[in-house]
């Protein structure tokens, strides 16, 4: 049995990143006697380069066709330049809203290996185990927006948010039945005291809340979130929260891990998934062999999970990774005195290798 998994290595340090996840989840399948058949796919600067389009086409057609999409990271300075509609991220942003990818699941666990490198207290993240569920589709980064408009001499310009009922009942529904796999806690995030979209977000969570009493939820406003996050991170289980804020709270959440590489991502929704993990390109460490490609390892494995229904082997890259770490190995974010440095292809290998003796 063959998957057919779309794989956009993208710009930066993604291509470097993406070929060892492969490697990982090409042998974690290889365990359960099953395969996954690649198809490299072009998308962000690299696709501007080639054919002047962040999001090509055959690219989008090879992702809906998939059983899953692989993805690196896109976007560096060289293309910061370019019109705001054919910026490099537009390849992401685009690949979300035509496969109507409307939760984004960012987990946050922080091995205790790593505990020691979190810039918070070692004893403050130990057990840390946060699933935070962004909603993915909707408000201020697809509103109607206005760049470059002059009004009396002044230049101006808006991002409008907005959401509607339907849009935060399937993130809400979502998160809850994530929360009853976990530890049935769910904290909403907004920003009630003062905007209009949080009134209705919370509302709503309200009111779905109360046909689930199994579920503890409650409410945080975004800039106190925030503040728990750093303050008192092991009193959150599942997190739900809107595009924007998810965006921003899942950085901060990352570095509570000790280092954002280690961070994955699986988009959902109704059509194809896509995994990638959630730092940028790098493009200052690009080609170097520095990149910590654990983030990305560690989406194969979500995506083995989420998409291919594959959890056995999901776990088994899991497990392989804690084992790598446990071992001492670490790319050069993650190592720390009496722990050994590898590259990213050695980073790649070390798990393969590990998964064969699982
Ligand atoms: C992320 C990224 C993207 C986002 C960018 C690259 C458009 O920051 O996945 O968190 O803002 O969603
Ligand atoms: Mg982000």
């Amino acid at each position: 049995m063959s998957y057919d998994v779309a794989v956009i290595g993208g710009d930066g340090i993604g291509p470097e990143i993406v070929a060892e996840a492969q490697r990982v989840l090409q042998a974690a399948l290889k365990q359960y006697g099953k395969s996954a058949e690649f198809t490299s796919c072009l998308a962000g600067g690299a696709a501007i380069d080639a054919v002047g389009h962040p999001l090509p086409k055959e690219t989008l057609a090879a992702a809906h066709k998939a059983d899953a999409v692989l993805l690196g990271a896109v976007g560096g300075p060289q293309w910061d330049t370019v019109e705001p509609e054919l910026r490099a991220e537009k390849a992401i942003l685009g690949l979300r809203q035509s496969l109507e990818l409307y939760a984004n699941l960012r987990p946050i666990r922080v091995p205790a290996i790593l505990a020691e490198r979190s810039p918070l207290k070692a004893e403050k993240v130990t057990g840390v185990d946060i699933l935070i569920v962004r909603e993915l589709s909707g408000g201020i980064y697809y509103g109607e927006r206005q760049e470059g408009a002059v009004q009396d001499g002044v230049e101006q310009a808006f991002d409008k948010e907005s959401y509607s009922v339907p849009e935060i009942e399937r993130i809400t529904r979502f998160a809850f039945r994530a929360a009853k796999l976990r530890r049935n806690k769910v904290t909403s995030v907004d920003k009630a005291n003062v905007l209009a979209t949080s009134r209705l977000w919370r509302r709503t969570v309200e009111k779905l809340a109360a046909t689930e009493p199994e579920i503890k939820v409650n409410h945080l406003y975004v800039d106190n979130c925030a503040m728990q996050l750093i303050l008192a991170p092991k009193q959150f289980d599942v997190i739900v929260t809107n595009n924007l804020f998810g965006d921003i709270l899942s950085d901060e959440a990352a570095v509570i891990a000790g280092s954002i590489g280690m961070l994955p991502s699986a988009s959902i929704g109704s059509g194809t998934g896509l995994y990638e993990p959630i730092h940028g390109s790098a493009p200052d460490i690009a080609g170097r062999g520095l990149a910590n490609p654990l983030g990305t390892i560690l989406s194969a494995a979500l995506l083995l999970r989420y998409s291919l229904k594959e959890e056995a082997a999901a776990c088994l890259i899991e497990a392989a990774v804690d084992k790598v770490l446990e071992e001492g190995y670490g790319t050069i974010d993650l190592v720390q005195s009496g722990m050994t440095q590898v590259t990213t292809s050695e980073m790649g290998r070390l798990v393969e290798r590990q998964i064969g003796k699982i």
